[in-house]
């Protein structure tokens, strides 16, 4: 059975998640991660020498502000209204442009292409990559990537998760996260018509810790 996105739920969710991380935007400094854990794993060269970027599910925007002061043309497109005004507000001064949008929706109405498209911990792991990753490599340029990162899968745990919010008991309001294994991930990327699809699990810097999923195709 697919999962059933509703979306005026999933916003009501992520807005929620915006107005308790405000501090993470109006603090936050320009800074790109693609692990959980600071000063660990690769930087920027993942997405190649990028001209314009396009990051899905791009939270508090710190990756964006980050390319953007490095000259890149930077956007971003995320869910959550709070979210969108906030980043607009913070990082707007830098020339970052922040859409607020649903990922797959917006990618099926906006013909615009980029050198990246990269998603940290963000849309490319509450998106049904089915739908996703086909209009990804639609929207990339020749030669272009995609690059993504999230937690991996919790083993035996595959496909999408449902997740409700807050408790058990009041409206019934959950989201999707998306898990596979590597192999999955990468049969994902071939399938939507990218190339040299590479996905792994990058260990935490402490042994036993949680890694980090790391998955890389481009656009030929
Ligand atoms: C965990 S946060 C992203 C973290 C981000 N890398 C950062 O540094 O803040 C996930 C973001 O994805 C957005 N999101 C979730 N589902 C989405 C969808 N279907 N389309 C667009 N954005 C989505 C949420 O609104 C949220 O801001």
């Amino acid at each position: 059975m697919p999962a059933e996105h509703n979306y005026d739920h999933e916003r009501a969710l992520w807005d929620t998640y915006a107005e308790s991380t405000r501090g993470a935007v109006t603090d936050a400094e320009a800074v790109f991660r693609w692990t959980q854990y600071g000063d660990h794993g690769p930087g920027t060269e993942l997405l190649g020498e990028p001209d314009s970027v396009l990051e899905i599910g791009c939270g508090t925007g710190r990756a964006l502000a980050y390319l953007a002061q490095q000259g890149v043309k930077a956007t971003g497109v995320d869910l959550s209204p709070v979210m969108v005004e906030r980043t607009t507000e913070r990082w707007g001064p830098l020339g970052v442009e922040f859409v607020c949008a649903e990922v797959v929706a917006h990618l099926e109405s906006d013909p615009t292409t980029y050198d990246a498209i990269y998603s940290i911990f963000g849309a490319a792991w509450f998106a049904d990559p089915a739908r996703l990753f086909p209009l990804v490599a639609q929207r990339l340029n020749r030669g272009g990537v995609f690059v993504f990162s999230q937690p991996p899968a919790i083993p035996g745990a595959y496909g999408p998760q449902g997740m409700y919010k807050g408790g058990f008991a009041g409206p019934a309001m959950f989201t999707y996260r998306y898990s596979y294994t590597p192999e999955v991930w990468e049969d994902f990327l071939s399938d939507a018509g990218l190339h040299g699809a590479h996905v792994h699990v990058l260990a935490a810097p402490e042994p036993g810790h949680i890694g980090t999923l790391i998955g890389r195709a481009e656009r030929r």
